[in-house]
């Protein structure tokens, strides 16, 4: 099929994962500012922060990143050699509010964005913006909690209006928060939310989504009343699970899990709780505190089109045979589907599995999707002659662009197709450099080693062909 001219081609990345100067022009410490590498035990780090703040780790992958504060003119150059049509990459909140709280914005932040941002307006490049990538500031965690304190919608809100203001005008694809169902399983990053020993954790956490919800609510508002040209969007980490077998137990638990994985975008679509939360609720012993207006505002604040992440499918069942294989889900559980092939991260491929998730959401919702990140970690050797022969990543891409393709023969609408970490990244659960998954090789390791020089990986060749003829030639 032919994709419309104006389908959104591009890639993307995150602040806290490439921007690095952790602490210049009066950044703030965000919650990745304060995580080690993956040898120093960020998997802990990440499940138990509470350990961690109190720990000083010799090295931490976030402070220089790969250097895209002073380099992103370098890369938007090269991204543009490349041809892309979208950029989509988060605002670092400390920079703009070091500690959260402030009332008045850190006008050195906002500058460097208004540099980036008209660098790739300058290309013709559209920028995507994430207002909240899991870069929670840590003042706001020590203080308040974070998101498990309603207080944060304000403080969320502030920064918006920021936002909005400075940028608003030029900047038309928002998303309120990265993955937003992340928060049921790595409650600190998505919401900078810890649990005590003695609370119950699912308490904590749907009560901290509940205000991420009703503040996504309100800056979809204030975004349409700043400028009602303004697209807001939701932003899920999804794979469809499929049932380990047709069991009716496993096929059962697949339509649990769904649920579970829908649950808080089914809000910002729909504007409403779904019927089947009461029962989630209760099985988990959840009693959401509302205030007064909160249903009024998710009703009639809905998202414009639903962002999303796919990686992999997810598998799960619930006889003992089903249980014995569990594999890398991207923190969210799954067994091991022996259909699939696997990346030495232990992270299942299936192409397929994209069609299936843009049918689901699309059957769903009938909104416009956009596929925000897909890719694959992989590890890349350069050749003696300085190449880099990523065909794997090439097969991978491949792959997934013909299983979106038919998704939107199937009658999906999809808006762009941006590719995870279009310029190697610092990786996110990992912490790890050695997991790439650019077209864009940046020359450091996992302990910072290395010069930051760029190159160009084959599939940056690859993809800028696909790109020049709109999907034709894959
Ligand atoms: C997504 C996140 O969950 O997966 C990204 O939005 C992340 O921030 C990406 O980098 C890939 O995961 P990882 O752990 O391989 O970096």
């Amino acid at each position: 099929m032919n994709l419309k001219e104006d389908f959104l081609w591009g890639g993307a990345v995150a602040a806290n994962q490439c921007e690095g100067a952790y602490l210049e022009d009066g950044k703030g410490l965000s919650l990745m500012d304060v995580l080690p590498s993956a040898e120093e035990g960020r998997k802990e780090a990440m499940y138990h922060p509470e350990v961690a703040l109190k720990k000083t780790y010799k090295y931490y992958p976030s402070h220089e990143g790969i250097d895209f504060y002073h380099r992103y003119r370098e890369d938007l150059a090269l991204l543009n050699a490349m041809g892309i049509k979208a950029f989509r990459t988060s605002i670092s909140w400390t920079r703009i509010f070091p500690n959260g709280d402030e009332e008045m914005p850190n006008e050195k932040g906002l500058e460097f964005y208004d540099r980036l941002f008209d660098e790739c307006l300058k290309y013709g490049i559209e920028p995507v913006v994430t207002i909240s990538h899991f870069d929670m500031p840590i003042h706001l965690i020590q203080k308040y909690g974070a998101w498990s304190n309603r207080r944060t919608i304000d403080f969320y809100l502030n920064y918006c209006k920021v936002l909005f203001e400075r940028y608003g005008q030029k900047i038309k694809y928002w998303i309120t928060f990265n993955e937003i169902n992340m928060i049921t399983h790595i409650p600190f990053f998505g919401g900078g939310v810890t649990v005590g020993a003695d609370e119950n954790a699912n308490q904590v956490t749907y009560q901290a989504a509940h205000h991420q919800l009703v503040a996504s609510a309100l800056a979809t508002k204030m975004a349409k009343g700043i400028n009602p040209e303004i697209q807001v969007g939701c932003m899920l980490a999804a794979g469809s699970f499929y049932p380990y077998s047709c069991a009716p137990e496993d096929v059962w638990a697949a339509t649990e899990a769904n649920q579970n994985m829908y649950l808080f975008i089914d809000v910002q679509v729909r504007g409403k709780y779904p019927s089947y939360a009461d029962r989630i609720f209760k099985a988990e012993n959840v009693v959401i505190r509302k205030e007064e207006g909160d249903d009024e505002v998710l009703r009639e604040n809905t998202v414009d089109y639903i962002a999303f992440s796919y990686y992999s499918s997810r598998l799960i069942g619930v006889g003992p045979e089903a249980l014995k294989n569990v594999a890398d889900g991207n923190a969210i559980t799954t067994l091991k589907n022996p259909h699939l092939d696997i990346t030495p991260w232990g992270r299942q491929i299936d192409p397929l599995g994209l069609r299936t998730t843009m049918n689901d959401l699309y059957g769903r919702y009938e909104k416009p999707l956009f596929i925000v990140e897909n890719g694959l970690g992989a590890f890349d050797q350069v050749s003696e002659a300085g190449q880099i022969e990523d065909d794997y990543r090439i097969d991978y891409m491949r792959k997934h662009i013909i299983a979106m393709k038919q998704a939107m023969e199937d009658g999906v609408e999809c808006l762009g197709y941006l590719v995870w970490g279009c310029i190697d990244l610092v990786s996110a659960g990992g912490g790890e450099m050695e997991k790439r998954y650019g077209m864009i090789y940046v020359d450091r390791d996992n302990r910072g080693h290395g010069t930051l020089e760029r190159k160009k990986k084959k599939s940056f060749y690859w993809y800028q062909k696909v790109i020049e003829t709109n999907g034709e030639v894959l």
